[in-house]
């Protein structure tokens, strides 16, 4: 193994590297064994997360949710997709632990298009259907799987994937897990083309190669 020296030219590029692996955490481990988020005082002061109730007031409903076990309404967006997530407010308990548990409900062809989680990576599991993932990494480099019911996918932490039922007329269902209470998501297509305000068209004629009509046309097909 290469030994390398501490020598002074090399310290600023040491404390960028620790810097650097410092952010690459998952959320901060809880100092207690739980964390109720207190979601009544939550906008009187501002902390990494939300404050906690009483020990002494916790129950089982804290711990506890029914969110997932109903689908939610895929027929609700242009891509055929729903996403039904456990959060502070229906799931106090995970407030500090660091997770999430995600319910995609996906129809007939239906996409979770191009999308990425800015604090989180995620491990999905098929439980219906036929349904091809994929991500792509920083060499743009394309992993890509169909999973049926029992198989599973992990999507780095950052990197930008999707979920696209294949089977045309039956409806899809996985369930996910996500290494952050507040994953964040960023779909590329909505983040491109329908930010508010919009990005310049200079911009993306630029970063795509298009015309300002192309713009105009995609927009409006997002529903702008
Ligand atoms: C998911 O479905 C719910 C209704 O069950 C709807 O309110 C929500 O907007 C849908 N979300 C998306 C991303 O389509």
């Amino acid at each position: 193994m290469a030994v390398i020296r501490i020598t002074p030219s090399r310290l600023p590029t040491l404390v960028v590297l620790a810097l650097i692996l410092s952010q690459a955490q998952t959320d901060p481990d809880p100092l207690q064994d739980y964390c109720i988020a207190d979601m009544r005082n939550r906008h009187s002061f501002w902390v990494n997360g939300a404050p906690c109730i009483d020990p002494d007031s916790a129950s089982i409903s804290h711990f506890t949710t029914s969110a997932l076990s109903k689908p939610g309404n895929p027929k609700a967006n242009r891509f055929g997709f729903n996403v039904t997530l456990t959060n502070m407010a229906n799931l106090p308990g995970l407030n500090t632990m660091g997770l999430t548990m995600a319910r995609i409900d996906i129809v007939g062809s239906g996409l979770v298009p191009p999308h990425s989680h800015p604090r989180a990576s995620e491990v999905t599991i098929c439980l219906e259907g036929v349904i091809g993932v994929g991500f792509v990494d920083t060499s743009n480099r394309l992993f890509t799987q169909i999973l049926r019911p029992g198989e599973s996918f992990v999507f780095p932490k950052g990197l930008i994937h999707y979920l696209y039922n294949f089977d045309s007329t039956n409806s899809a269902l996985a369930i996910s897990g996500l290494s952050s209470q507040n994953p964040g998501v960023q779909i590329a297509s909505l983040a491109a083309f329908m930010s508010k305000p919009g990005i310049p068209d200079e911009v993306l004629g630029t970063a795509f190669q298009i015309t300002r009509q192309d713009i105009a046309k995609i927009r409006k097909n997002l529903g702008g």
